[in-house]
């Protein structure tokens, strides 16, 4: 049922302008992106997989280049993931990789190959949430459902002055509720797309360019001089610090020992470096740590540069320690000590590769 005080704020807008002035507007001056260049319902899949979480301009190389890995729903669904996840390497948020894969998967078993047109279909497959599914069924499909992230929700907090916390997840349904309301029937892509694009061109975040906007004369916001108060957001948690010692060995051919990460989790399937927690082993019985753990003797050990990476929920602070090893009986997997060259073919998450970079450029 809609809030009545939701519907009230409807009524405010013309909807047959706000609609012609959004969708003129985002046909006129719409940035050229490579997933606009057709209506290919994959392609509009990867991108918009892509662009959670991530920018454009970051996004645009990704894209160009797994889609010519992976030009269709048959080439992903048949790749290996670890070729999947190499292509996504510095994307982050590996999940959304893993789940694309086993979602187009299933969509060349139980589909055809055809990416559904139906909410329901569409939305029980891995990793495609409400946005997702909005996004493709009127981006590809031309078909008025909502697609609302959080740039979709500043735009239309300031247009209908709602007062929601847009950090609740419970708030995105007030928002599709608003969408369902206000878009076109006629061209459900453009005006979705319309939205997106406001707010990454127009209604930004911190000093939104009002005087330039097409829908300004709808903006219930602007009309009363508070665009800067929406949305209405609350701070997120901090994020957590974890602290580890990260453990490069290099044997006596001067080759490196890497590990694969547990299949759940984050950064699941991706490899590293061996590491372990500050607080489960003190720097003194580290060596021993490795010896045991790894079956190896230790000849030298030196101290290199720490590393630290911002990831969404936590902040890694690696202190970093070389360790020259002998592995004379063969006791830990032989394949997995590996030149720095043959490591690039392996996906890392970006932290060790600022490892790997700084041992190309200190090769010892
Ligand atoms: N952000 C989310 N989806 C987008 C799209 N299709 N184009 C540009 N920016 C986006």
């Amino acid at each position: 049922m809609k809030d009545s005080n939701l519907t009230k704020k409807l009524q405010k807008i013309d909807k047959d302008t706000f609609q012609e002035d959004l969708i003129n507007w985002f046909h006129n001056q719409k940035r050229i992106l490579p997933w606009r260049e057709d209506q290919d319902p994959y392609k509009v899949w990867v991108s918009e997989i892509m662009l959670q979480q991530t920018k454009v301009d970051t996004v645009i190389p990704y894209f160009n280049h797994f889609i010519e890995k992976f030009p269709s729903v048959e080439a992903l669904a048949n790749a290996d993931e670890q070729e999947v996840l190499k292509a996504w390497e510095g994307l982050g948020y590996y999940s959304r990789a893993r789940n694309l894969q086993q979602a187009v998967r299933e969509v060349s078993t139980t589909y055809n190959g055809i990416i559904p047109n139906d909410p329901k279909r569409l939305s029980e497959l891995k990793g495609v949430g409400p946005y997702t599914t909005g996004a493709i069924l009127s981006i590809a499909y031309d078909i008025p459902q909502p697609a609302v992230d959080g740039n979709v929700m500043r735009v239309l907090s300031r247009i209908l002055m709602i007062d929601d916390d847009i950090a609740k997840a419970r708030t995105r349904r007030i928002f599709e509720e608003a969408v369902r309301d206000l878009i076109s029937d006629k061209d459900p892509s453009g005006f979705n797309q319309g939205l997106m694009e406001l707010g990454a061109l127009v209604c930004t975040p911190k000093s939104p360019s009002c005087l330039l906007c097409p829908v300004q004369t709808h903006c219930q916001a602007f009309h009363n001089g508070v665009e800067q108060a929406y949305p209405v957001k609350s701070k997120a948690k901090k994020q957590k610090k974890l602290s580890y010692y990260t453990c490069v060995l290099q044997d006596e051919k001067g080759r490196f020992f890497i590990e694969q990460r547990p299949n759940e989790g984050l950064l699941a399937n991706m490899w590293q470096f061996p590491m372990v927690l500050k607080q489960d082993v003190d720097e003194e019985h580290l060596a021993t740590w490795v010896e045991q753990k790894y079956h190896l003797t230790i000849h030298k050990q030196e101290t290199l540069p720490k590393i630290k990476h911002v990831f969404s929920h936590v902040i890694w602070e690696l202190d970093v320690r070389f360790f020259r090893v002998e592995n004379a009986k063969g006791s830990i997997n032989d394949q997995l000590f590996l030149s720095l060259d043959a490591l690039t073919t392996y996906p890392f998450p970006v932290p060790f590769q600022k490892l790997m970079d700084y041992l190309k450029k200190h090769s010892r």
